[in-house]
């Protein structure tokens, strides 16, 4: 099968992800989530095997509040982007959710997902661009997919397209008063990610990615979402990518059986140099709450002009 998408293709995603489930639990905690955890009243000095699961857990919950999930709800929940299942395993776990359909374009997370026959969870291999639901959400969570909906080479005109297409998407999947939440990383006080993090990240990390600028996400959802809450926390991403970092180092020897030294300290390099570029403040993370409208607004759109 060919997923087709605008954003990082399927063959992208996969020089990504597809490095090995192996390799990836070697130094993600045990839920396998693949994106920042939320490590507000978490002590330093605790001890990483507790507190970046705990972390973990506490951004899980933070989404699943902001959808407005509460326990014996049964939602319907759609997570784009499920990674390794932290979303579809969590919520399912204390009822908050009845249902959670999970899409991923990597072949490796969904033979995973497959495997691991999740209770009320349905893992798919399928972009967002191709998703029709056979009965509207309750909520919509997306963390860390995202960033993957633009690519290198598009004008903002386009990037802003493609946003809109997928805030669009999202629209018409959710039912009246649905709730969505997004976690995404953004350029912050980079303009783009020109300079050698931003060059490394995008030839040898994430091929052709393009993150998106708080003013996108904006103006591509205002149509179709109010927005409820934001909060910005580089510092979650630096901690989480620190602890990410030294349980790569833990488990050197293992990683680099399963990917080579070479592979070993470039993951090394990426995680180290992503932690800079937080701690610098180029990029920061974004979590957002939406409600939807009832109906879209015709709304004219100054800021879609090319550049
Ligand atoms: C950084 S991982 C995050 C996984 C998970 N949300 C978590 O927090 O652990 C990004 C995920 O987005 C997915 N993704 C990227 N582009 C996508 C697309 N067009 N449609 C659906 N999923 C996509 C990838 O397959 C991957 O599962």
């Amino acid at each position: 099968m060919t997923i087709t998408t605008a954003g990082a293709s399927a063959a992208e995603i996969e020089f990504h992800y597809d490095l090995g489930n192996d390799f990836y639990a070697l130094w993600l905690d045990e839920t396998l989530a693949y994106t920042a955890a939320k490590w507000d009243g978490i002590p330093r000095d605790e001890p990483d095997a507790t507190a970046l699961p705990r972390a973990q857990r506490a951004k899980l919950d933070h989404h699943l509040d902001l959808v407005g999930a509460r326990p014996g709800d049964g939602l319907w929940l759609l997570d784009i982007g499920c990674g390794w299942g932290a979303m579809l395993e969590h919520a399912s776990r204390d009822d908050r959710v009845a249902r959670a359909v999970g899409l991923t374009i990597s072949r490796a997370q969904y033979d995973f997902l497959a495997a691991r026959a999740l209770p009320g969870a349905e893992p798919r291999l399928e972009s967002w661009e191709d998703h029709a639901p056979e009965r509207p959400y309750d909520a919509v969570v997306g963390m860390g997919s995202f960033e993957h909906f633009a690519t290198a080479g598009m004008t903002r005109a386009e990037r802003l397209d493609v946003y809109a297409r997928y805030f669009a998407a999202c629209h018409r999947w959710l039912r009246p008063g649905g709730r969505m939440s997004l976690q995404t990383i953004a350029y912050d006080g980079a303009y783009d990610g020109t300079g050698p993090v931003g060059e490394f990240v995008g030839s040898d990390i994430f091929p052709n990615a393009r993150l998106p600028r708080l003013s996108e996400i904006a103006a591509a959802c205002d149509p179709y979402f109010s927005v409820v809450a934001l909060t910005a926390s580089a510092e979650d991403y630096a901690r989480t990518l620190a602890s990410w970092s030294a349980r790569l180092l833990r488990a050197r020897e293992g990683a680099e059986q399963l990917v080579g030294p070479e592979g070993y300290r470039r993951y090394r390099r990426y995680l180290r140099a992503s932690e800079v570029t937080f701690l610098r403040g180029a990029a920061t993370l974004y979590r957002i709450g939406f409600r939807r409208r009832d109906e879209p607004l015709r709304l004219a759109d100054p800021l879609r002009q090319s550049a």
